[in-house]
Formats: structure tokens, sequence, C-alpha cells
């Protein structure tokens, strides 16, 4: 039983976590989450203010205080002041409210959560939910806190409704998706940030006395943070050590901030972020906060990961690709950027085929008039001039080759020099007065506004259903700047970067339904937008703009901290690289590239009868393995962040195959050979490993001898198999 309820408590439990929570004098308190606690006392998590000096709510209670005990969901205002999970303005103009424990539902399966992404429960799941509902005795709102209990997955989803039963308008100017509350500081902050071609790097700090936090305030999840974080003890390392992560289903801007208080105690939040936000409910509407999944383990941040990696490929992900090994891709992006045609294309396309790939995506400025970044976004035409034979002749002559076809599109986006901006400037995000702030010559379509979705449902419905198309790159290039919007009432400005992504989220629920057999891959400038909000409706994200095989190292390592390799776009982009201006060879950058959904942008026509002879072989060798890079569960062993090599490896499911990567980011002379601790295989079976036999045991725990290569970006691939 997933959720134990006695003593005024509720005991949620996973197969290895417990999280606990109380009612005292009518509040909801949080007291524990965690490792698993055996038939735990409930009646002993006490209050422990009445030692302190400060605020209390009743004379005769002094223990009833919020200052450090923390609510559930805390409020500010009644003797607590620090950053509060929920904060509202009610017809009164004041924020006062005590939320109190009304009642509580136990459900089997899990909650719902209305037009928002969230995880599933699959018939026979081992999942229950837990809704309880708190009220602010004045009657002016309800509070519903949602749990979805994972046990097979050590996973605790959390969100919130919030419901105005009053007669007023109530003004919600800060709605967390979860709180918690931890009685010590002794933890490291971990988080994902970085910038444009150059995503989520891994940073870890020791929490401080105050407020630190993670956020956006960009309209998208963004490359500068990921809306990710991770407590951990000091000492946790990749293997050992207690960690939890919290990681919000969510694309817009949100925030993650820990706050350490006077008594060293912390609390956790996270959701959508307060900061040019406030949503009006009147008389019974209800609003809905993002999901946030948690969990806990005392296996170090591998222990995490798998638990994340496990989670979103099976109870987040959807559709036809979900559990299907991906195409190998060619792009022809980065080898014609706008200046092609379809004979190119065509040429292009039967040298990808011949050298086994097996998806040719046609990127961007096949449209309007766009030759350059600047112009025609909106104006979802096809270039008669560049592709003579429209969408549909390309792609039935790509089909005919044995290659499937695929676009790309950047349907929220509007250029200046646009027939859509000439006849619907008012389309657009902007304010009266100012001119528009630009980012690649380009504006955002304001998709809090029906028009502007509907009008981009149909326009992508007829694209889709125009010719073969079989998967989709779906873009988005810039944030948003000048967030005002010609389609919301004066009072309802600020809703505007909550109603984006409602507006967004409602276009893909709709368009990945109609279109079942689309693979559809996000991407924003690179990873942007790389979140579990996006990975909902499309299974794989472009990682970064970046392809070189060094940056990419660091890139896919930290998204790997909770992201499966599956979901990250990965290609062999030409040399030099047009980064970072680095050159390596062919095979080292397909090593790089093999971890995630493996694609080609060279140019073809270029490559030597040796490169391609190289490159087929590799194609042939990736597709000998690609069931294992796919199914199989990915380790770290060496962190690029902290070394000058790194190294990962997979293994398959039942422990048979394992796959091993070696890296040099920066060769030095005069070192010895590594002993590399392999992971996850079978203590007791043998393996033969670069012609040695060895069992998992020792591989595991003494190691496996490897020579770093001598050369920046070289890398090897060992293959490790049971010996028969
Ligand atoms: C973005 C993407 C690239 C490419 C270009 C096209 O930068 O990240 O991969 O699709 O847009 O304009």
């Amino acid at each position: 039983m997933a959720i134990d309820i006695r003593e005024g408590c509720f005991h949620l439990s996973t197969q290895n976590t417990s999280y606990i929570i109380g009612i005292y004098e009518g509040f909801l308190f949080h007291h524990y989450y965690g490792k698993k606690l055996i038939e735990p006392n409930l009646k002993s998590f006490k209050h422990r203010y009445q030692e302190c000096y400060g605020h209390y709510m009743k004379t005769e209670l002094r223990e009833l205080s919020f200052e450090s005990d923390s609510l559930e969901y805390p409020n500010y205002g009644r003797t607590d002041f620090k950053h509060p999970a929920i904060h509202m303005v009610g017809k009164e103009g004041h924020s006062i409210i005590d939320l109190t424990y009304r009642e509580h539902k136990v459900m089997a399966g899990k909650y719902e959560l209305v037009d928002l992404p969230h995880a599933y429960a699959e018939d026979g799941d081992d999942v229950e939910s837990l809704i309880i509902t708190l009220v602010d005795d004045t009657g002016s709102i309800e509070v519903d806190l949602f749990y979805g209990i994972y046990t097979d997955y050590d996973v605790i989803t959390r969100a919130t409704a919030i419901r105005n039963t009053s007669e007023g308008l109530v003004r919600v100017e800060s709605a967390q998706s979860m709180s918690i509350q931890m009685p010590t500081s002794n933890y490291d902050l971990l988080s994902l940030c970085g910038a444009w071609a150059r995503e989520r790097h891994v940073y870890r700090q020791n929490l401080h006395k105050g407020s630190q936090c993670i956020e956006s305030l960009r309209g998208a999840s963004s490359h500068q943070f990921n809306p990710f974080m991770a407590l951990v003890r000091p000492e946790t390392t990749e293997n050992l050590g207690e960690a939890y992560g919290f990681s919000l289903v969510y694309s817009g801007n949100f925030i993650g901030r820990v706050q350490v208080d006077q008594h060293d105690t912390s609390r956790i939040t996270m959701g959508i972020n307060p900061f040019e936000f406030c949503w009006h409910l009147q008389k019974d509407e209800v609003f809905y906060t993002p999901e946030c999944v948690m969990t806990y383990v005392d296996k170090g941040l591998s222990g995490m990961s798998h638990n994340y990696h496990r989670f979103y490929r099976e109870r987040l992900c959807r559709g036809t690709y979900r559990d299907k090994v991906r195409p190998i891709i060619y792009n022809n992006w980065e080898v014609t950027f706008f200046d092609f045609d379809h004979d190119q294309l065509i040429g292009l396309a039967k040298e990808a085929k011949a050298c086994g790939m097996e998806l040719f995506v046609l990127d961007d400025g096949w449209f309007g008039h766009r030759n350059n970044a600047a112009q025609s976004l909106g104006d979802w035409w096809v270039n008669k001039e560049k592709l003579p034979y429209g969408l549909k002749g390309l792609g039935e002559e790509i089909n005919k080759m044995g290659l499937k076809f695929g676009l790309w599109l950047e349907p929220e986006m509007i250029s200046p020099v646009s027939h859509l901006y000439n006849e619907k400037p008012e389309w657009c995000i902007s304010v009266p007065r100012y001119v528009s702030s630009l980012g690649r010559e380009q504006l955002v379509l304001d998709y809090s506004n029906p028009e502007v979705i509907d009008y981009i449902i149909t326009i992508m419905t007829e694209i889709l259903g125009s010719a073969p198309i079989d998967y989709v790159k779906w873009d988005m290039n810039r944030y948003i700047t000048d967030a005002g919007s010609f389609y919301l009432e004066k009072e309802r400005q600020k809703e505007l970067f909550h109603r984006y992504i409602l507006g967004l989220y409602k276009v893909l629920e709709i368009l990945v339904a109609r279109f079942p057999h689309i693979l559809f891959e996000s991407c924003a400038g690179g990873g942007g937008r790389f979140d579990p909000g996006m990975l909902y409706y499309m299974p794989q994200t472009w990682t970064s703009d970046n392809t070189d095989a060094i940056e990419r190292i660091k890139i896919q390592y930290g998204t790997s901290l909770v992201y499966p390799p599956r979901t990250m776009g990965a290609h062999v982009s030409p040399v030099p690289n047009h980064h970072v201006n680095r050159s390596y060879s062919l095979r080292d950058r397909e090593h790089v590239a093999m971890m995630g959904n493996f694609g080609y942008e060279l140019n073809l026509m270029e490559l030597t009868g040796d490169e391609k002879t190289e490159l087929k072989e590799h194609i042939e060798k990736y597709k000998c393995h690609r069931q294992l890079l796919f199914n199989g569960d990915y380790y770290r062993l060496i962190s690029p962040f902290e070394n000058r090599i790194a190294a990962w490896m997979f293994v398959d499911e039942n422990k048979e195959k394992a796959l091993l990567f070696i890296f040099t980011l920066h060769a030095v002379n005069n070192t010895l050979p590594q002993y590399l601790h392999l992971k996850g295989l079978d203590s007791y079976s043998l393996y033969e490993a670069d012609g040695e036999i060895y069992s998992g045991s020792q591989l595991m725990n003494s190691g496996l001898q490897v020579k770093f290569p001598k050369k920046d970006g070289g890398s090897r691939l060992v293959i490790i198999e049971k010996s028969r």
C-alpha cells in the first residue's frame, strides 16, 4: 500500500522512499522526505518551534508557528517570512490566507491534470494518487494538493489546483507546484546551467543562508537554466550518497528556489516563475500548476539519473516512437543552410541512402522567400523556385529511394518581413508604442490568442497532410521580449507567458494526435527548451546547435543527469566545426553522436571515396548496436567537467553486452593507462573485452585497464560481451 493514513498523518511510500505530512491544529505540515521508513511512529514528528523567539499563531499554542516548521503548501504573512508556495490577493486587497485541511481522497492510478503535460500510469502499474483539499476559512479559495505515487519507479509527482470559491475575483500571484522542507541545509545544490551552444553544464554549490534559485524569465525553459535541480549531500558522488531530484514538467518561465533560514532549515519550491505572472480567477474557476517529478535515492547521481531515465522513457514520453528505435537522420542544414534546390537535395538524399541513412530532413529555407533568417516565417507556402515539384514531389522522390522524408518548421514565429505580418501585425507579441525588440530578426506569435492557435493548427495540418512527411523538427529560435498581447485584456497581460505555453501545448496535443505516424523532434535554437514538458509531446529534442565533438561530450553528459539518451538528437557535422573551428576525425565525431538519436549533417558530395567507405561501415556498425544504445541503461564513468578525459557506457537489459565509450578532451603526455570501473554488469558472468576474459565483478571493482587516445578529441569504442 503506497498511502498509509493514521494518527493525523499521511505516509506515502514507494519501494525505497517515504514522504510524510501531518495535520496539526488543522494545518498541514511537511515532516519528512527521504529513505523509506519502516513502520514509522507518526506521532513523533513534534513541532520544534516552541523553544524559539519569534511569531506564533496562538498564545496557548506557541509551537503553532510556520517560521521553521514548514507548512506543506506555505503561504506568506501568517508567521512565515519566506517566499511562499502560494501568494494571492482576494477582493479585500490583502494576501493573507489560512489554508487548513478539509478532506482527502485516495484513488488508484494517476490524478488528472487539465491542459498540461504530465506523467501517466498504465494498466497494471502500482500507482496511487492522494488529493488533499485545503481551504481558507473565510471561504475565498480551495487548494487541492495532488500526489502521484509511483511505487516501482521511486517517483512522487506533485501538482496543485487552486479554486476560487468566493464571489469576487482572486488574483493568484504565485502558485508553486510543490514545496518541501528539509530540517538541515547540509546539501549542495546541483543544477544544469549554460548558454546557447553550451547547454546543461553541471554546476554544484553548497547551500548558503538565504535564497538561491534557478529560473527562466525568457518565455521558454531556456538554454541558461534547465527546469531541474537536485539537492545532494556534500559527500554524494556519482555512485554513492543521497540525492533528491526535482524536475518540472513545464516549458516556460519557471523557478526552482531553495531558502535556507535562520535555523538552517531549507525550503525547496518549484513551479511557474511568479515574476511577470498574475492569474485572474473568477468565481469557481480553477488554476492548475504544472507537475513536478521528485525522486530520492541513496545511490548517488547515477541512481537519480536512472530513476528519471526509466520514468521519462516509460511514463512521460508517448506515441508511436516511444519504444521504437529512431531512424538515422540526414539533415541538410549545416551543408546547404538556406541555399538549395530540388536537384541538390535529391543528390544529397541519394548519397545518404547509399551510405545507409534512413530519413532525409529538409531544414529551414523551403518556404516563402526564406533565403536568409530575416524573412518569411509565417508564410508557410512552398518556394517553387527552390522546389518546383513541391514538398509532395520532393517527399515522394525521396520515399522512392527508400528514405523517409522529414521537414523543419518554426510555427511559433513570424518575420516582420512576411505576408502574415503585413496582414496580422496584432498577432505578434508586442506592446503598443514600443518598437519590438528582435531575436534572429524575428518576432513571436501570440499563442495566448485562440485565433492564432486555430490558424496555426489549420496551416500545420495542411502542410503535414500535403506530403509524405514522417518527421518534423519543431523549432523555436528566440525568447519572448516585449511581453504584451493585443488579445488579452489590460488586467490579464501578466497571464501572457503562461497562456502562451498553454496555447503551445494545445497546438502540440492536437497535431501529435492528428499525425501519430510522425516522429516529432523539438528544438529551440538547439537545446533552449529541452524539458519534460516538450518530451510529453515530442519524444526527442535537438540537444544543442553546437555539434563540436568535445563540446557535445559535456552537453550530452550534463543532459543525461535527467534526460535519457534516447531523447537527445546528436549528429555528425562538418569540420572544422563552425562554432569553434576545431576538427576531429569522422570516427571520433561518430562516437560522440552515437549516444543519442544518431544522424549526419555532412556534405556527402564532398567526401572522399575512403571517407564514404568509412561512413558506410560505421553506419552498419551503428545499426548492430542501436537496439542496445536505445534500450540499454546508460552509465556515466568519468565526468568531462572534472577531468581532461571522459567515459560512459551502455549495458543491455540482460547484461549480455555493453558498449564503453572513452574520450580524450585534452591530451597530455606521460600518463598511465586508467583502470575504468565499469557498471551495470553481472558480477558472476564472464565477459570478453579487448581480447581478454574478465568476470563482471573484476570489471566493475578492479576495473578494465584502458589507454585513452593521445589526441585531443580522440575516442574509442570498446565492445564488452558475455563470453560463451
Ligand atoms: C536553429 C536550429 C538549427 C537549424 C536552424 C534553421 O538554429 O537549432 O538546427 O534548424 O535553426 O534556421
